[in-house]
């Protein structure tokens, strides 16, 4: 038995955010900003919205992508919840119809999908579910500092969301092989000091520099930890699936920074043309990275029959990969250029 992706579904808020913008508040330029990450541009949600309202929009699509009006769980990947507690999973089930579907959130900042995805087949694998809705899904721009030029810059809000239900192991989207790994040693390289237990339970809710309740990230050594694990990691993933470096036709990663991508295939012996990427237009949006991108690549870059390696790496420091054979699925990929109606 194996799990295998059916459906597909992305969707972004509709406020972007220019570099152009970025820079009438920050000490920064759009040059510095394109040329150093891939990114022009970036969304945001307004005021009032959450992370639960992306990721019903993008399960949404996916549920109708794959011609389901029930799945058998769901997961929530995301690292800025609705609420400390409780998890945002049951919400967007429940606002989904999914009535008394067992649901819950995965928290593994960028790797979350990757993880989430490796849940998923455990569950089918082991029986539990019969399918299950996995969607990832990001409001980050809300813990990220205004007035900090090295995450404000980087970050963007979006949701993404696959279904995958039960299979053989041979059909196309099935996946069967994972790596993944976890290093607390560095988590402090990305990390909210405060709004934990940590900080509570030291200094009592509220104190300690405003700065601590924003992410803080020391980029160049999570570039180099970045390109460094992924390396490994989808190496691990090739060398488990039997398969090399050139049977790989996309390569699907993180959307971090483009030159970490240009980086890593060049690494893993991959000619620059086989990076799939949508940074230009939606920026670092974590656990919504993958699947958005997946969704956008269909859009003319990725077709049925396609080896896709797929790899992310976070906060942690957290990383993952898989490979599938790209199935033939209906999807209405996102416009990237374009708002998004809700639905
Ligand atoms: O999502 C998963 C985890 N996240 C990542 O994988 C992100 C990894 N890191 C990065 O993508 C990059 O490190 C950044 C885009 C965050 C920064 O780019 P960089 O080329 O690594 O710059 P740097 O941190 O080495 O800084 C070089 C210089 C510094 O100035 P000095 O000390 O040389 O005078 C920074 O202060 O660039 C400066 N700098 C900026 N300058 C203009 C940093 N951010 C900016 C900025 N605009 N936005």
């Amino acid at each position: 038995m194996s799990a295998v992706v059916c459906g597909l579904g992305g969707w972004l808020p509709p406020t972007i955010v220019t570099n152009e913008e970025l820079c009438d508040r920050l000490d920064t330029t759009p040059e510095w900003i394109r040329s150093r990450t891939g990114i022009i541009e970036r969304r945001v949600v307004s005021s009032g919205t959450a992370t639960s309202d992306l990721a019903v929009e993008a399960g949404r699509r996916a549920l109708r992508s794959a011609g389901f009006s029930t799945v058998g769980a769901v997961v929530l990947a995301t690292t800025s919840p609705d609420r400390l507690c409780p998890a945002s999973g049951p919400e967007v089930a429940t606002r989904l119809g999914l009535v008394e579907t067992p649901a819950f959130d995965v928290d593994s900042a960028c790797s979350g999908f990757v993880y989430g995805l490796a849940t998923g087949v455990g569950l089918i694998s082991a029986g539990v579910s019969d399918s299950v809705l996995l969607i990832g899904a990001e409001a980050f721009s809300t813990l990220v500092n205004p007035a900090d030029r090295t995450t404000a810059t980087v970050f963007g809000d979006g949701a993404g969301a696959l279904v995958l239900r039960r299979g053989r192991p041979d059909e196309p989207g099935s996946l069967d092989a994972f790596d993944l790994g976890a290093d607390g040693e560095h988590s402090d390289l990305l990390a909210i000091p405060a709004g934990g237990s940590r900080q509570r339970s030291a200094t009592g809710l509220g104190h300690g520099d405003e700065a601590d309740w924003y992410l803080h990230m020391a980029g160049r050594a999570v570039y180099q930890q970045a390109v460094a694990r992924m390396r490994d990691s989808t190496r691990r993933v090739l060398e488990r699936t039997g398969c090399s470096a050139s049977d790989v036709d996309v390569l699907a990663g993180h959307q971090a920074n483009i030159r970490i991508l240009e980086a890593l295939a060049e690494r893993l012996g991959l000619p620059g043309d086989r990076i799939v990427s949508n940074i230009d237009r939606v920026g670092n949006t974590l656990a919504a990275s993958i699947p958005l991108l997946l969704d956008t690549a269909t859009n003319g870059n990725l077709i049925p029959g396609d080896r896709v390696l797929i790899t992310a790496f976070g906060a942690g420091l957290s990383w993952g990969s898989t490979l599938l054979t790209w199935p033939d699925l209906f999807v209405q990929p996102v416009d990237l250029s374009a708002e998004e109606e809700t639905t």
